[in-house]
């Protein structure tokens, strides 16, 4: 199976990392498409844990090579530490590939993201305060910086002060802040150029060239599906496009190309920043999950907001990916409840919905119809087939499965690489 696309289903933090790790063993090429820094992936390899924000989570497995695709902002600074960090503990990040036309976050979105938040007050989106949601901006509104500029002096700063011309207006005279100066931010961007060259590609021709070979690819999301900019709780989401299609626009390989697309599931539900979370606990429950599940941000180290599992929004996520399979992740975190509940449909102003809300308002105003399921008390960390699950677990899998009217071919029971069961091949192997 050459092309896979690994997707988060709900607001990030599903374990993508682990699974796309795993995947790693048996790929070629592990592409990210989407987002930038303001991702975060954990993944813990013989007891050694790792933490990336820019670098596809591949980057570790030796005779993959891992390539950032047209559609991520890459902030060079952070790319070039990752890489030293990487380094610094004997692994080889060296065969690392970006695209021509990934674009640039320049230190002046980085600023504009934070004041504009700061700004913003009590309506503030959370953001992670890298400069993704400007430098998505600016691409659409075709004034990006792309990482091909980094090898035309004139055009970058030509580029630079073009940008700098309306943004400085809106730092002096909205913000109260010092203007920033093109020439400084252009130099900052040009000492990169000689340690990016080598890296740079045609990442379609690149990617189809691998797929015609034969080759396997797995495209890898950053952030999640409840946080696409198209398909998301927007405005509360991020400036990409996390869900399957991104996958296309940001590497130059057609949907015709795609073989599987697998939606990585918390089995209960988090999300970081603002907005809303109908099945969220603000209570002692809502703790103890977040202390169980260690649930805190790999990017901001901010505590996450937890809350049962949404099958609403699971199968939401399956359709609109058009999901093949499902990885679940995180079932341990749930021994040692007498009950679980799900969320298996909303109830808005009294009327019952089993598909997503039509409009941001009902939404907002959705209170989850939990169906309560039996829980477990037995350590199931240790379970490597579905048959060592205890039956209240398996039956968990098998509701939500049902739910979400996709299977779920794999289940994590724990952080490591090796706490996983597997019910279905994902890479047709
Ligand atoms: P931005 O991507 O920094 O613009 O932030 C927009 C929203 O997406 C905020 O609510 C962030 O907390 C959220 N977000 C961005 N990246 C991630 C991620 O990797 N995991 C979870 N949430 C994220």
């Amino acid at each position: 199976m050459p092309a896979v696309v690994v997707v988060g289903t709900q607001w990030g933090d599903e374990g993508k990392g682990k699974a796309t790790d795993q995947f790693g063993q048996n790929v070629d090429y592990v592409v990210k498409f989407n987002g930038g820094n303001n991702a975060g992936h954990t993944v813990v390899i013989d007891g050694e844990k790792f933490a990336f924000h820019l670098l596809p989570a591949g980057v570790l497995t030796p005779g993959v090579t891992p390539v950032i695709g047209n559609g991520v902002v890459v902030d060079l600074d952070v790319l070039f530490q990752e890489i030293a960090e990487i380094e610094s503990r004997g692994k080889d990040a060296s065969s690392l590939l970006i695209s021509a036309n990934a674009h640039l976050i320049p230190s002046y979105n980085r600023v504009l993201d934070r004041t504009t938040e700061r700004f913003l007050g009590s309506r503030q989106l959370g953001t992670t305060g890298r400069g993704i949601g400007p430098t998505y901006a600016d691409k659409m509104n075709r004034i990006g910086l792309r990482v091909q500029d980094l090898f035309d002096e004139s055009i970058l700063r030509q580029k630079v002060h073009a940008a700098l011309d309306n943004k400085n207006s809106l730092f002096l005279k909205v913000f109260n802040r010092p203007a920033i100066d093109p020439d400084e931010v252009a130099d900052e961007l040009l000492s990169y150029a000689d340690r990016v060259r080598p890296m740079v590609v045609d990442c379609s021709l690149l990617l189809n060239k691998a797929l015609d070979e034969g080759k396997t690819v797995l495209f890898e999301a950053g952030q999640a599906t409840m946080l696409d900019i198209d398909h998301g709780t927007y405005p509360f989401v991020t400036s990409s496009n996390p869900t399957s299609g991104g996958a296309c626009t940001g590497t130059g390989v057609g949907p015709t190309r795609i073989d599987a697309v697998v939606g990585v599931v918390k089995a209960y539900t988090t999300r970081v920043g603002e907005g809303p979370f109908p099945t969220e606990l603000n209570d002692e429950m809502g703790e103890r999950l977040r202390e169980e599940g260690g649930e805190y941000g790999v990017t901001t180290g901010r505590p996450r907001r937890c809350g049962w599992h949404d099958a609403v929004i699971t199968r939401y996520a399956a359709r609109v990916n058009g999901l093949t399979d499902l990885v679940m992740t995180k079932l341990d975190v749930l021994t040692g409840h007498e009950q679980i509940p799900v969320c298996v449909a909303y109830d808005v102003d009294g009327q019952r919905m089993d598909e997503m809300p039509l409009t941001q308002t009902d939404f907002h105003h959705a209170i989850p119809v939990y169906e309560y399921l039996p829980g477990w008390s037995e350590d199931i960390s240790t379970a490597r087939t579905f048959d060592d699950l205890p039956k209240a677990a398996q039956d968990y899998v098998l509701r939500i499965e049902e739910l979400a009217g996709c299977r779920i071919s794999a289940i994590g029971v724990g952080p490591g690489r090796e706490a996983t069961i597997q019910r279905h091949a994902l890479l047709g192997d």
